[in-house]
């Protein structure tokens, strides 16, 4: 198994910061159990409701790249009594906007550090009274208050205390166990399982048996449907109307086997529509309308979304595509195939 993401987020914007040579050490140590990269906050614009009718681009940028992780680790000084401004400013930028948080039920880790030999507790609990809102599940053990920052690395920013090193790694294990645990909440059962289940599905549905389906299938909108060669259902329930209805043309005695190409769960999005294009073969002056349904998937892959899948093709009730005609693009020609 691959290691899990972190984004590593720092409280300090100084090039000489205590927090990020610490984060750097624990970067360092984790290699190999976790894939840490920092995530910045310094060029975050403060965070205003008003500017999110035009997301600032370093907004953008910082959220991907907390989405993208399967969980976030902070490193932060202790500014009076409490995190850093600009540390509040990153939590609040990737909390917004309301619904659309990045950090909902990421696993948290925290280390805090001072310089001096009282301090770093008031940060690290000020933070954590934050994902109570934020929905983030942190790991309580081991506690990481880091005191007489300054003391424990060499002119390199190598850890030379034995004791930090010690208690990092026993922070990191720990770490790795909270990841894993708390993801495979989120994950829910074994897909490949979930996929024995739907084979048995799709033969009680070509045998005139929509029970089984209608067990597995959403009663929470948005939901669509594109049947072969029919027009789009849209809304849960309609949906759901539109698989009872469509068993009923089926009868015993009928045969299926899912060919599957490929298969995924994990941080997946998808959509699902209709493309609506009126399109002119190069030369021509007259424009042919086209319609094409579509359902496409996508994978966070380092930070931005990727497609995975993606299948089209036209529907029965449109004018069927001659051999000469332009579709809005190639994948709508391959229709009869599986998968594009
Ligand atoms: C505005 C401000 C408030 C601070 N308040 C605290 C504090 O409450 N407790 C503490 O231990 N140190 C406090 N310090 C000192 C910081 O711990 C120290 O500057 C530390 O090195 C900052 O972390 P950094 O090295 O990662 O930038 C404060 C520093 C600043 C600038």
């Amino acid at each position: 198994m691959s290691a899990k993401r972190v984004a590593v987020i720092v409280g300090s914007l100084r090039k000489e910061s205590l927090s990020r040579k610490i984060a750097l050490n624990v970067i360092e140590q984790a290699k190999g159990r976790l894939d840490c990269r920092l995530v910045e906050i310094g060029a975050l614009p403060l965070y205003n409701d008003d500017l999110e009718a035009a997301e600032p681009q370093a907004w953008q940028r910082f959220r991907s790249e907390v989405a993208a992780a399967d969980a976030v680790l902070f490193v932060t000084p202790e500014y009076n009594r409490s995190i850093p401004g600009v540390l509040k400013n990153a939590v609040d930028v990737g909390s917004r906007p309301s619904g659309k948080s990045v950090f909902k039920g990421k696993p948290a880790g925290v280390i805090s550090q001072t310089p001096y030999r009282l301090g770093a507790f008031g940060a690290n609990h000020a933070l954590r009274q934050t994902f109570v809102f934020l929905d983030m599940p942190v790991l309580q053990q081991p506690e990481v208050y880091i005191g007489g920052a300054g003391e424990l690395m060499d002119s390199a920013g190598k850890f030379t205390s034995t004791d930090t090193v010690k208690l990092i790694n026993s922070f990191l294990n720990a770490f790795v166990a909270w990841i894993d645990k708390s993801g495979q909440k989120e994950a829910g059962p074994d897909f490949s399982d979930f996929m024995q289940r739907r084979e048995q599905i799709a033969r009680a549905y070509v045998n005139g048996d929509a029970a089984p389906l209608e067990a597995v299938v959403t009663h929470e909108d948005p939901a669509t449907f594109l049947p072969p060669g029919g027009e789009p259902e849209q809304g849960a329930e309609e949906v759901a109307r539109a698989y009872v209805k469509g068993a009923k043309q089926f009868g015993p005695g009928s045969e299926s086997r899912l060919q599957v190409i490929h298969s995924e769960a994990g941080r997946l999005a998808f959509w699902s529509g209709v493309q609506i294009a009126t399109v002119k073969t190069p030369g021509s002056d007259t424009a042919e309308p086209v319609k094409v349904r579509i359902t496409e998937v996508f994978r966070l892959e380092e930070g931005d979304w990727k497609l995975v899948h993606r299948h089209a093709d036209i529907p029965a009730a449109a004018p069927a595509p001659a051999r000469s005609r332009v579709t809005p693009d190639a994948a709508a020609k391959t229709e009869s195939r599986p998968s594009h």
